[in-house]
């Protein structure tokens, strides 16, 4: 039994049984119970061949799993809860649509241990991070960042912010919030939900809005914002690995 996942925005599942698969023709690289031919999003008998891999398709828009290698059984596939750390990298998208549905408070909680998570420069962690989930102030925001539209519809925003009286190494702020930002989308594309990065620092415009709307003390500097939510649109997702991008030991 050969199980497809779908990370477009959401979890999908296409089933196809071992009587399906002998007669497509198709057997599996890795198991030999099966292959499959993978064309966004959808199990087709015709085109080119991608690979079975048991991991994400090489040319993105799939997450395959093979069940007899993997040994998991329908069931925990499908209560499946948070992705694996390679499946939840690849297949995260920038999401700017939302259901009004609220996110639950542990997982607010876990996304926030996500953030906090993050390397920093000397383990400086000089961050604060302000959740915002009044209708009120989210629409607001929108007022003086006029690419953070898709927070009139938002349940939820994360401000990341900088705290310049912890920071120890300078500059280095910046890659911390950089990477605290990173980990949080990723923590809420893991648990199914749907986020974007919204720029703030160092657009003085931005930054000035937030400390006004906030009320900010004067040594946290808003960084960055995350909206969140359950996704409301779904997005395809490839691969953007470009060998011409890699140099080794020297350019
Ligand atoms: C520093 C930074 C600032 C961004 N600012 C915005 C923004 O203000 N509004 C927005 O809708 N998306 C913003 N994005 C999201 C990018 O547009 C998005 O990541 C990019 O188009 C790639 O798409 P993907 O996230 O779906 O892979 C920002 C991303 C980064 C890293």
């Amino acid at each position: 039994m050969l199980k497809i996942y779908n990370y477009e925005g959401g979890l999908e599942t296409v089933m196809m049984d071992e009587a399906s698969l002998k007669t497509s023709g198709l057997t599996c690289p890795n198991c030999g119970s099966g292959k499959i031919k993978i064309i966004r999003g959808e199990i087709s008998s015709t085109g080119s061949v991608q690979e079975c891999s048991c991991c994400i398709c090489q040319h993105g828009f799939i997450v395959s799993t093979c069940l007899t290698k993997k040994k998991q059984d329908d069931e925990s596939m499908q209560d499946e809860v948070v992705m694996d750390a390679m499946k939840a990298l690849l297949t995260r998208r920038s999401i700017r649509r939302f259901k009004s549905d609220k996110i639950k408070n542990s997982d607010i909680r876990d996304i926030l241990e996500a953030g906090m998570n993050a390397p920093s420069a000397g383990n400086e962690q000089p961050w604060h991070f302000i959740v915002i989930d009044d209708p009120f102030i989210l629409k607001e925001i929108p007022s003086f960042h006029k690419h953070a539209e898709m927070l009139k519809e938002a349940p939820l925003a994360i401000l990341v912010c900088g705290d310049m009286d912890l920071v120890k190494h300078g500059d280095m702020w910046i890659q911390d919030c950089s990477a605290a930002t990173e980990n949080i989308l990723l923590a809420i594309h893991s648990k199914h939900l749907g986020g974007v990065w919204l720029g703030v620092y160092p657009r003085e415009d931005r930054v000035n809005g937030l400390k006004n709307l906030l009320k900010l003390p004067d040594n946290i500097v808003p960084f960055s914002l995350v909206a969140a939510g359950y996704p409301a649109e779904r997005k395809t997702y490839k691969s953007r690995y470009d060998e011409s991008r890699v140099h080794y030991n020297k350019w």
